[in-house]
């Protein structure tokens, strides 16, 4: 979905750069090289940034319980 019609911005390339470590709708903008022009899309931007850093943030959590968890529990589920 296109997000940015001025710089052809979509949802994917919000996603790519929370992926890449960006926090505010400015860093997003430079991950594709570019900056808001009109700004109608800003709002937009804010809230698909807030979803996706959410998003991140789960998986990331998510990553982290199962890098935790014992060694033996992993071994049982690994030969079920
Ligand atoms: S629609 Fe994004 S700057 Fe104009």
């Amino acid at each position: 979905m296109v997000v940015c019609s001025c710089n052809r911005l979509t949802h994917v390339d919000v996603e790519t750069a929370v992926a890449g470590g960006a926090t505010h709708p400015r860093e997003v903008y430079a991950a594709r090289g570019c900056r808001a022009q009109c700004g109608n899309c800003v709002q937009g931007v804010v809230c698909l940034l807030r979803e996706a850093r959410k998003k991140h943030q789960l998986a990331h959590e998510a990553a982290a319980r199962q890098a935790m968890a014992p060694a033996a529990e992993a071994g049982i589920a690994l030969s079920a």
